[in-house]
């Protein structure tokens, strides 16, 4: 239940002049905290990454995960609201991401998110992970308004969205199987790459050529139907490396990036350049970790400018995860009078809305 005056100091929001909005991220193994005044200004944005720890293991341990957000969730907060020279009882509303990612993980973020918002009286605002990358847009770039077309590109989620309102998301289309980001992961884990795969994956491929067909049959450049796949490019690599053992064959690493990253991209790229026309839409904003990665963002930049569309790329650090991009996304929630949440509010590890 959500008390009356609680309900009031929300709607309040609408007509306030700045809203300053405390955002907490803690889906995966990024302990995050953030505050952002208006949807727009960042005032701070601090990321705690638990890479080190997880990189023995070769990928996140969920156990690990929420017991080091669990550690760091405290001073995360406090040199958010530090470092933006704000204190507690000035912030007007908290945000938490309450899904989709790792149960265990995402409670950390939402049980601290209640207590600080009941401790504080004020608001408590539940957020979508993918909408809240979506919205790490409007951080980077001022203009950006719906309507647009998304392009989510994480470890867990592949979609192209149409972004119609700050509050409606149309998912279009996406991966039929892995995600881009798990992909990348896979690829970098196969050739004995530390864990986040991704980076290390673009940082080769920077140094290598495209000069491997993975696949025996051409694809078609475009995928009309909107449905991506990852999976037959990941055993396609998977035979590569293999066969290249058997027969004793050197390969290079680097030239095995940078195919298996444009085999990747190129596909994805034209695929959401078609969506854009489709649906008579001039923006396309890249959100997520994927959107880090260099030959994506060139690939973008490039065709849309000979399309004559326009793409907006948030810096690396507004597209892997962080809690600015939580804060953006609830800002927006008070506009149109949804997603304010109850103290009984619950972590789902997956949310049944299509992300
Ligand atoms: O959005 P994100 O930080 O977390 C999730 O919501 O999943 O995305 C993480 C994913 C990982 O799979 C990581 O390997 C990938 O994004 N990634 C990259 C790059 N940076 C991060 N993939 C390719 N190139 C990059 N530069
Ligand atoms: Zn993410």
């Amino acid at each position: 239940m959500i008390s009356p005056s609680i309900r009031k100091k929300f709607n309040s929001l609408q007509t306030q002049q700045d809203v300053c909005i405390l955002g907490i991220e803690t889906s995966c193994d990024e302990t995050a905290a953030a505050v952002v005044k208006n949807g727009r200004v960042m005032l701070s944005n601090v990321i705690s990454s638990q890479i080190a720890l997880h990189r023995k293991f070769g990928g996140v341990v969920p156990e690990v995960a929420s017991r080091n957000h669990t550690l760091a969730i405290n001073t995360v907060v406090d040199e958010a609201l530090a470092a933006a020279r704000i204190k507690p009882q000035d912030v007007h509303a908290i945000a938490v991401t309450y899904g989709a990612g790792l149960a265990g993980a995402l409670l950390v973020g939402v049980s601290y998110a209640k207590a600080a918002a009941y401790a504080l009286n004020i608001p408590l605002i539940k957020v979508n992970h993918i909408e809240a990358h979506v919205a790490a847009n409007y951080i980077a770039f001022e203009d950006l308004k719906p309507p647009f077309i998304a392009l989510a590109a994480s470890g867990g989620h592949t979609q192209i969205i149409q972004v119609n309102g700050y509050n409606d998301y149309r998912v279009l289309g996406g991966t039929a199987d892995d995600a881009i980001g798990e992909a990348f992961d896979k690829a970098a884990r196969l050739l004995g790459l530390p864990y986040p795969g991704g980076p290390e994956v673009d940082r080769l491929a920077r140094e290598g050529k495209p000069v491997i067909n993975f696949f025996k049959n051409t694809k078609p450049a475009v995928q009309k139907d909107l449905r991506l796949s990852y999976s037959g490019l990941k055993t396609a690599l998977v035979n590569y490396l293999n066969t290249a053992k058997m027969k004793g064959e050197p390969f290079s690493a680097a030239d095995v990036c940078a195919s298996f990253t444009a085999a990747a991209v190129d596909n994805l790229a034209e695929t959401v350049l078609y969506a854009a026309r489709q649906h008579n839409l001039t923006d396309i904003a890249l959100a997520g970790g994927v959107a880090s990665n260099t030959y994506l963002r060139q690939k973008m930049l490039t065709r849309a400018q000979e399309e004559g569309l326009r793409v907006f790329i948030p810096p690396p650090v507004l597209c892997t995860d962080n809690a600015a991009m939580v804060a953006a996304r609830a800002y927006y929630s008070i506009i149109d009078n949804t997603h304010l949440a109850a103290l009984d509010l619950n972590a789902q590890s997956r949310l049944n809305n299509g992300f």
